[in-house]
């Protein structure tokens, strides 16, 4: 049966990796027989050029009407040096994720053995590094009430939890925990926030349901040092949506690059798939992006979007054999450097589809 595939280049860097995402789904598709078929549309800061909105009605009806979504990068540097500006690229993502009901974030962070010297630290604090990162997406300081006082002076996010919200992306932690090492870490900062102590309580509730599985809470603050002393100690976390954010970016450099992490976000509809990096307009343009992160999203669109397991598999190992072969981008060029052949963002999307074809 022919799958619907919503492409959503975006901002930046994110119509420069995309490409590469995509032309693997197409790959993939003439390899396995499968009919997989593509739209395309607007998003971000290119959507308010064009639309004056960061996500259009249209956009959104055929995000909706998609069996997935892949989707690039918003974000642009006018905004970030214009705090004052009320229409930002960003709102898209928001909407997108309310809306499609996205409340669950998967970031898997996988070192792969290639990049060993890529990471900032010590090969032997960072071997085997496999975590799994459930962020609740859907709630938190991102939607709850957002104040600014008439004269400007003062400003708050309101940081909401309901019950049913910590409840559904822990059980979601739970059962992925299951397949995996039977731990679950769940982060919170409950020695100071009311909305923290909520998540400990649903999370300790949830737990007693998974008496197979290891559960531990750990404070946010602590758990940003301890990911750094000894990533390989985790297994699954889960955590409320700003600190699943930060702590990811963090684990990037564990497996040596924003570039080479992916994740999913689903709900009860619709997946949406994406790198964790943004737009990187400060490598825009320039063929320099590493494109393995919106590859590897690729293949979690084929494995948790579609369920096709062994395509996801394909890409995944397609992807270690270019490693392997000694081919970087300049953000994954490792301590012995002189080593590695440096390829361009094309060059990098180009071996993929190479290896998948001959298995390089
Ligand atoms: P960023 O992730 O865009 O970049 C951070 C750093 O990582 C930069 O030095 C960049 O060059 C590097 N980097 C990121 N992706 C890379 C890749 N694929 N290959 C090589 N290097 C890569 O974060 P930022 O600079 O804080 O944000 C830039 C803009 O992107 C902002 O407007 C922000 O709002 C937006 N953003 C969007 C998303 C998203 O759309 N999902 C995510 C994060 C940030
Ligand atoms: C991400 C990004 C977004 C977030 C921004 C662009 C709104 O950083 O997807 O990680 O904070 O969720
Ligand atoms: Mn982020």
């Amino acid at each position: 049966m022919q799958k619907n595939i919503l492409i959503i280049p975006g901002d930046g860097i994110g119509p420069e990796v995309t490409a590469c995402g995509k032309a693997v789904l197409e790959e993939v598709a003439a390899r396995y027989g499968y009919a997989f078929a593509f739209e395309e549309a607007q998003m971000g800061h290119e959507a308010i050029l064009a639309t004056g909105v960061a996500l259009p009605d249209e956009t959104f009806e055929k995000a909706k009407a998609s069996d997935a979504i892949l989707f690039g990068a918003v974000g642009h540097v006018r905004y970030d040096n214009d705090p004052t500006l009320k229409v930002r690229p960003e709102q898209g993502l928001f909407r997108m994720r309310k809306e499609l009901g996205l409340y669950a974030n998967i970031r898997p962070v996988i070192l792969f053995d290639e990049l060993l010297d890529a990471s900032s630290l010590k090969p032997e604090i960072v071997k085997g590094t496999d975590i799994l990162f459930f962020r609740e997406l859907t709630g938190g300081a991102y939607f709850g009430e957002k104040v600014r006082s008439e004269d400007g002076e003062m400003a708050s996010d309101l940081m909401v939890y309901h019950r049913y919200e910590v409840e559904r992306i822990a059980v979601k932690a739970f059962e992925a925990a299951r397949t995996r090492r039977k731990k679950v870490c769940s982060v919170d900062k409950a020695n100071v926030l009311e909305s923290s102590r909520l998540w400990r309580e649903v999370v300790q509730q949830v737990a007693r349901r998974y008496p197979d599985v290891e559960t531990t809470h750990m404070l946010a603050d602590n758990t940003a040092m301890q990911l750094i002393k000894h990533p390989t100690w985790f297994d699954v976390i889960v955590t409320e949506n700003l600190f699943g954010d930060i702590l990811t970016d963090e684990t990037a450099q564990v497996v040596g690059s924003m570039g080479m992490l992916a994740s999913a976000s689903i709900g009860d509809g619709t997946g949406f798939f994406e790198p964790i990096h943004g737009s990187a307009y400060d490598i825009a343009g320039q063929d320099k992006a590493n494109p393995l992160a919106s590859i590897l999203s690729a293949a979690l669109l084929l494995e948790i979007g579609f369920g096709m397991k062994e395509a996801a598999k394909q890409v995944n190992d397609a992807v270690a054999r270019v490693l392997k072969a000694g081919y970087r981008t300049s953000d994954i060029s490792g301590r012995m450097g002189h080593k590695d052949k440096i390829v361009g963002t094309r060059e990098m999307g180009a071996l993929v589809i190479q290896s998948l074809r001959e298995q390089l």
